[in-house]
């Protein structure tokens, strides 16, 4: 069974395959209305389940749009809407799901509800985020670096702000693909030490930086998230903000970074929150991009997933 449940757990020449993979897709379709399918249809024949648990844009629909086009159809279903929001197991929950459908991707609260799903189903699994990890989204960040710029490896990646399930999926990029990766943040707000370590077991240099400005010195990409996750409880809003408020991404930080530097974000942004209007829509911004490789990158994680 070929699940897809995070980056560190996936060999890096399966990952560096996808990514090929991905912008030979992207680009064999280009021009092409979002609604007619590709060339190639290897998932015709296929029923997708995409799981939410949590609300989404993005991964939503860029996986159902890309299961259709690749010849596939999709199932959209909210946790709270099925018998897992009312006390299913999540074991039974997979069992029953395997006998209707090829693949689950699921968006979930705890780790663990992706990890009992994975291991009592009977199809692959993809995680599409959960408290700690969203690897699906920094397969298209990297996809995105490597569109604009060429290798991320030895590049430095700097992510400002909280060290949260984004973050932590950029670590684990960081020691698969091999970029260097600074953290910048107050330390209550630190990336878990676990990341850390097996980044840097992995080979990456993995530096902590409380100062914004020294962060960014010579980045060859930023990149930052909301400051409150959907798993946060709004109640620590406030003191969150004013511990991060110093970590916004702005004009005058940018200008620190390399002059060809990209700046990330992988959206929903709260715009002069994390980070200004002017730097989202200013010339270092790539945050469109990734939002469409989102739909290319999972296209492959698809196929990987399904071996075809
Ligand atoms: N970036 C991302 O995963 O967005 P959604 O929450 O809209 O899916
Ligand atoms: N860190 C954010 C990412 C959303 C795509 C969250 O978990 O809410």
């Amino acid at each position: 069974m070929t699940h897809f449940l995070d980056i560190h757990k996936t060999a890096p020449e399966d990952l560096r395959a996808m990514l090929v993979q991905a912008l030979a897709m992207k680009a064999a379709r280009a021009g092409r209305p979002k609604g007619m399918a590709d060339d190639d249809t290897p998932l015709a024949g296929r029923m997708v389940a995409l799981i939410f648990e949590k609300p989404s844009t993005r991964t939503r629909i860029s996986f159902d749009v890309g299961v259709r086009q690749m010849g596939g159809a999709t199932m959209v279903l909210s946790g709270s809407d099925m018998q897992l929001g009312h006390g299913e197991t999540i074991a039974d929950t997979a069992r029953v799901l395997s006998r209707y459908v090829d693949l689950i991707m699921l968006r979930t609260f705890e780790e663990a509800t992706l990890l009992e799903m994975a291991e009592h189903a009977s199809v692959p699994v993809i995680n599409g985020l959960t408290n700690r990890t969203h690897p699906c989204q920094i397969m298209a960040d990297v996809m995105t670096y490597e569109e604009h710029r060429g290798p991320i490896a030895g590049k430095k990646v700097v992510w400002a702000g909280d060290g949260n399930n984004v973050c932590a999926s950029f670590l684990h990029a960081a020691g698969r693909f091999g970029f260097d990766f600074t953290f910048t943040g107050p330390e209550v707000l630190d990336p878990e030490a676990e990341f850390v370590d097996l980044a840097r077991k992995e080979g990456a240099r993995v530096e902590i930086e409380r100062d914004a400005a020294r962060a960014v010195d010579g980045a060859d990409l930023v990149v930052t998230d909301t400051w409150v996750s959907m798993h946060d409880a709004q109640s620590t809003r406030e003191r969150r903000h004013n511990l991060l408020r110093p970590y916004r991404i702005d004009d005058a930080l940018m200008a620190r970074a390399k002059p060809d530097a990209l700046f990330m974000h992988c959206l929903p942004a709260h715009r002069e929150e994390e980070a200004t209007g002017s730097v989202m829509d200013g010339p270092h911004s790539v945050i469109f991009d990734e939002a469409e490789n989102r739909l290319h990158a999972q296209k492959a994680i698809l196929r990987y997933c399904l071996g075809v």
